[in-house]
C-alpha cells in the first residue's frame, strides 16, 4: 500500500538557486539556510521516497496574468525547469507520475475542485529550487513529481480555507491509491516578503513565527486570514504560505515536527524549511 511519509516545507528563491550553482552553501550569508536542510537529507535518505506532490504557485512560466487558474494539476510523463529568467542553471527534467496525477485529478474532481489539468507542464524555481534543495548533487532526481500549482499572484486569490480543503482531497486521494509508493507531500513559497512597491522588503517575524508554530500541531490556526489579511499581514508575496496551507491539508493523520529553521533574510525574504512526519493512516 501507498504510504504518505510526510510533509517539507521550503521558501524558493530562486538566489538560493544561484547559490547552490555556484557552491556558496557553506559561506556565512547562507549557512544558516542551508544547515536547515540536513535533517531533511537524513529523512530522504531514510525514508526513500519514490513521489513528491508539490503544492507551489506558478511565477507566469506556464500561466500569465491572461490566462490564470486558480488551482492546476500536472499529468505529464516529465517536467522540464524552463528558468523564467532568474539564472538558474538546473537542466535535469523530472519524471511525471501520470497515472497517480490523473488519480488525484479524478479525486478532486469527485470532491467538487475544478482544477485545470496539464498533460504538458513546465516548472519554475518553485519546484526547481526545492528539488535542488531536497536531493542535491544527484545525476537523476530519485523522485517523480505531481506538480499542483496554485494562483498566489493574480486576485482574486483563493482563500486558505479552500486551499487547505484541496489539500484534504489530495491527502485522501493519497491514501486510497491502490500503488506501493513512498510519497513526500511539499509545499513551496513564503515566508513573508514582498518584491515590489512602497513596502518591498516588508517582512513580519510575528506573523511568520505564528504559521511555524502551529504548521504541525493546529493547521486550522492558520485558516482564520483571508488570502488579503495574508498579504497584509505577510507582503505580497508572503501569501505563497497557501501553499504552504495546501500540503499540510494533504497530511492526514497525525503529524510530528523533525525539523524547523527560519533565518530572515535570504534575498528579500524570510527563509524557513520544515520537515514533518506524517504517522501511518489506514487506507481506504
Ligand atoms: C524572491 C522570492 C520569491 O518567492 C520569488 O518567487 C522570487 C524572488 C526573493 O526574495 O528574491
Ligand atoms: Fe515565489
Amino acid at each position: 500500500m501507498s504510504k504518505v511519509i510526510g510533509g517539507l516545507f521550503t521558501s524558493h528563491v530562486p538566489a538560493i538557486g544561484n547559490a547552490i550553482a555556484r557552491g556558496l552553501q557553506d559561506e556565512p550569508y547562507w549557512k544558516p539556510f542551508f544547515d536547515g536542510f540536513e535533517p531533511v537529507h537524513e529523512f530522504l535518505a531514510r525514508e526513500q521516497p519514490d513521489v513528491a506532490v508539490v503544492f507551489y504557485n506558478d511565477h507566469g512560466l506556464n500561466f500569465f496574468l491572461d490566462k490564470m487558474p486558480t488551482f492546476a494539476i500536472g499529468a505529464a510523463p516529465q517536467y522540464r525547469h524552463e528558468d523564467e529568467g532568474w539564472g538558474i542553471g538546473f537542466d535535469r527534467p523530472i519524471p511525471g507520475h501520470v497515472d497517480l496525477s490523473w488519480h488525484i485529478i479524478e479525486q478532486v474532481v469527485g470532491a467538487d475542485f475544478d482544477p485545470v489539468t496539464c498533460q504538458s507542464m513546465v516548472i519554475d524555481h518553485a519546484v526547481a529550487v526545492p528539488f535542488e534543495l531536497a536531493w542535491p548533487g544527484t545525476s537523476a532526481f530519485p523522485v517523480k513529481l505531481i506538480p499542483i500549482a496554485i494562483n498566489t499572484v493574480q486576485h482574486p486569490l483563493p482563500s486558505p480555507r479552500r486551499c487547505f480543503e484541496l489539500g484534504r482531497a489530495v491527502g485522501r486521494a493519497l491514501v486510497s491509491w491502490p500503488g506501493d509508493e513512498k510519497i513526500v507531500v511539499m509545499g513551496t513559497g513564503g515566508l513573508s516578503h514582498q518584491l515590489e512597491g512602497a513596502r518591498a522588503g516588508h517582512i513580519n517575524v510575528e506573523y511568520d513565527r505564528f504559521c511555524l508554530r502551529n504548521l504541525a500541531p493546529d493547521p486550522e490556526a492558520l485558516l482564520q486570514h483571508s488570502s488579503l489579511d495574508i498579504v497584509e499581514l505577510a507582503g505580497s508575496q508572503g501569501v505563497e504560505i497557501i501553499n504552504w496551507i495546501a500540503a499540510r491539508g494533504a497530511l492526514m493523520g497525525s503529524v510530528r515536527e523533525l525539523a524547523s529553521n527560519y533565518h530572515v533574510p535570504i534575498s528579500n525574504t524570510a527563509a524557513a524549511t520544515v520537515l514533518l512526519e506524517n504517522s501511518a493512516v489506514v487506507h481506504a
